[in-house]
């Protein structure tokens, strides 16, 4: 009788390990969602979404994306949802949108259909917005929804919102990243939407009054197609000029069309505008200012930057993560 009890103690603690997720961080950008999956691998895929009919246009997942039907609502996210021509997610709200988006991450381990998740950490550009946090806190509760065609049941016990900059910091404090702990040091975050610039006290608080918001890549691509659209028979795709900047090739989708000569014009006066609007909003902090860590997909970039101020803005960079400056963020999520 003891020894059974024993052992179908033993069986549900086990079986409610399995079934537990300490924590899930989810960043989900403008450009891409990223979060880290049960193995703890970071994920990264474009942010893309497109409603479905199921029975009609069912899209297929794979490593970069993901299918999700949640009641009467079907949808995929990633690079089906892109080939499927739907809605990039930094021409609508990413705010509204993250209560959907979020669900990609949530993955029980293998071998189980459900998943009790104790801590799910989101990154939000402005974790003070009441009406932002409020959306994302119906996400807390039970969830019955197909993932990639399995059938999930999911418990969320606490939404925790984050803000973008902050866990970057955390990390790069945790790591001994910024040269001088008695300094204040900042966050500059050149993302797919637009770039955030932040800076926080020697305790580690953020200083408000500082925060900065910047012309992000998006703008960036919007000031190339204002140079390129005359050569054009069509205006040009924001998302492909975007594409063309990552791979570097500064094409333009299929057409063959190269614009790299724009590029090097915007980039520069992209990067001065960002730093003469740091310089108004910093000024009355210059002199106390140590560093600042540039993170973001766009983050290298900012290279002339870190050139001109000799090393005060400084790119992020980490020897064996690659893509380090845009997964620094979902890294520093996962602690405290
Ligand atoms: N090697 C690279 N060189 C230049 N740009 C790059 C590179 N890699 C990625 N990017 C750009 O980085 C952007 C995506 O960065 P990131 O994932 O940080 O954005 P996001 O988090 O989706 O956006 P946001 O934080 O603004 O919501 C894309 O616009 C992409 O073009
Ligand atoms: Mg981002």
């Amino acid at each position: 009788m003891f020894n059974n009890l024993a052992t179908s103690n033993a069986r549900s603690l086990s079986e409610s390990v399995l079934l537990k997720r300490a924590i899930v961080v989810f960043d989900g950008g403008n450009r891409t969602l990223k979060w880290l999956d049960i193995d703890n691998r970071p994920r990264i895929i474009p942010a893309f979404i497109k409603q479905f009919e199921p029975g009609f246009d069912d899209p297929t997942p794979d490593d970069h994306s993901v299918v999700i039907s949640a009641g009467d609502n079907h949808f995929c996210l990633g690079a089906v949802a892109r080939d499927m021509r739907g809605t990039p997610v930094f021409q609508d709200n990413k705010c509204e949108l993250a209560k959907k988006l979020v669900l990609a991450a949530i993955e029980p381990h293998p071998g189980s259909s459900a998943v009790v998740v104790q801590r799910l950490v989101i990154a939000l550009p402005n974790s003070r917005n009441q009406a932002d946090i409020a959306e994302l806190k119906k996400v807390e509760g039970t969830h019955q929804f197909t993932r990639n065609g399995q059938r999930i049941t999911a418990v969320v016990h606490e939404v925790k919102p984050i803000d973008e900059t902050q866990a970057a910091y955390n990390f790069a404090m945790k790591r001994d990243l910024y040269r001088s702990k008695r300094q204040l040091n900042g966050v500059l975050d050149l993302g797919g939407g637009t770039g955030i610039g932040r800076l926080y006290s020697v305790g580690g608080s953020l200083i408000r009054e500082a925060d900065a918001i910047l012309p992000g890549t998006y703008d960036l691509a919007r000031r190339i197609s204002a140079r390129i659209t005359p050569q054009l028979t069509n205006s040009p795709d924001l998302s492909q000029i975007m594409d063309g900047i990552e791979r570097q090739d500064f094409t333009l989708g299929t057409s063959g069309f190269q614009f790299q000569k724009q590029f090097e014009i915007c980039r520069e006066q992209w990067l001065s505008d960002i730093r003469a609007e740091l310089r108004s909003r910093w000024n009355q902090w210059m002199s106390e200012i140590g560093e600042v860590l540039v993170i973001g997909g766009s983050a290298s970039l900012a290279e002339p930057l870190e050139e001109a101020t000799k090393g005060r803005f400084k790119v992020a960079r980490h020897s064996q993560i690659d893509r380090f400056p845009q997964l620094i963020s979902l890294l520093g999520m996962t602690a405290g």
